[in-house]
């Protein structure tokens, strides 16, 4: 990570000053909250990989790729705004959910501007094909997200269908950085392909590390609460496996908790330690590093170079993050 960021710093520091820059506007609780939210840090993952994915394609950093890299990094930060009102999270970025600060309402329609403006950024690109990738996962996510909505409290959600999700409101950026950094420089194939298989398989690992750490994580380094995600009645991985495993006492504690009008203020304690007793934590870090491995082969169609092992780094630190 610290790598790559050293080597993509000049254009990092460009796609910072698009991100302030535009988030300018005369109607001032929009450039406070989004100036609140962009200095409170977040990991640039999503516009380092686009930056890094047109440096491996041959690319020598030409200003459009600072703007789409900055529009990629809009759309992830418009749905945080979203998600913690979805989620009802209070933590993000180690301070108070900007919702916590200007309320549901103005977090909605701030994250809304910020998508509008991701959109202008990517015209600034003067690439339709550009346009169609980031439009299109846009659309994804939020399918994945109403998806998820529709699985919360499903202890019984299969395997595949949390996968889907996740494929959805998380890979589908990951894949779409990736893709459009490569289509800065090259055209379709198996260049871009390979990118955005990368991309695919490093934002479904991501997911998983971070359903991961919502049992097994500490606050101060995810700065986010510990326990959203079981508090909220959604199924993940450590949750599926763990109910899996289990016996009937078990599938019967995970059937009652994972609905939130029935769940007790106990409950996130024994769920816990289910999960240790599963050790589905560690289950779903091991299919967090499938993923990267398979991330990580994507790239062997690409000429060596060392964006290309950075890309490979960052998928490692995907998964080591937090331990
Ligand atoms: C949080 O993403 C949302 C998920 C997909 C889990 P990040 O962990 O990349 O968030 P920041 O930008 O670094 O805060
Ligand atoms: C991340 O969702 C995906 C999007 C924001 C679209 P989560 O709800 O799992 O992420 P955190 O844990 O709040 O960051
Ligand atoms: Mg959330
Ligand atoms: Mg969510």
């Amino acid at each position: 990570m610290d790598t790559l960021t050293e080597l993509v710093s000049d254009d990092l520091s460009a796609v910072e000053n698009l991100l302030s820059e535009r988030a300018a506007s005369p109607v001032a609780t929009i450039p406070d909250m989004s100036a609140y939210l962009i200095s409170a840090g977040g990991k640039r993952l999503r516009p380092l990989i686009t930056l890094a994915a047109a440096y491996a394609a041959g690319g020598s950093g030409t200003p459009p790729l600072h703007s789409l890299a900055a529009a990629v990094e809009f759309i992830h930060t418009a749905t945080l705004l979203h998600d913690d009102v979805v989620d009802e999270s209070d933590l993000r970025r180690g301070k108070k959910a900007a919702k916590m600060v200007w309320g549901n309402s103005a977090s909605i329609l701030v994250g809304d501007f910020l998508f509008a403006r991701a959109f202008t950024l990517m015209v600034e690109t003067r690439s339709i094909r550009i346009l169609d990738i980031l439009s299109n996962a846009s659309c994804v996510i939020a399918e994945g997200e109403v998806k998820q909505l529709a699985a919360i409290g499903r202890a019984d959600l299969p395997i595949p269908e949390y996968m889907e999700i996740v494929e959805a409101k998380t890979a589908a950026l990951f894949e779409a950085a990736a893709r459009a950094g490569a289509l800065t420089v090259v055209n379709e194939g198996n260049e871009s392909d390979g990118l955005a298989e990368y991309g695919r398989r490093l934002g479904r690992a991501f997911q998983l590390v971070d359903d991961a750490l919502d049992y097994d994580g500490s606050t101060s380094v995810i700065g986010k609460a510990i326990g959203d995600d079981f508090r909220e009645g959604k199924l993940t991985l450590p949750v599926l496996l763990a109910r899996e495993a289990g016996d009937s006492t078990a599938k019967e504690f995970w059937d009652r908790a994972m609905n939130v009008s029935k769940q007790t203020e106990a409950d996130l304690e024994t769920a816990i330690n289910y999960i240790h007793e599963a050790d589905t934590v560690s289950a779903t870090l091991n299919a967090a590093r499938d993923e990267v491995a398979k991330a990580k082969e994507a790239l062997s169609v690409l000429p060596p170079s060392i964006y290309v092992d950075a890309l490979a780094d960052i998928a490692d630190f995907c998964v080591d993050r937090a331990y």
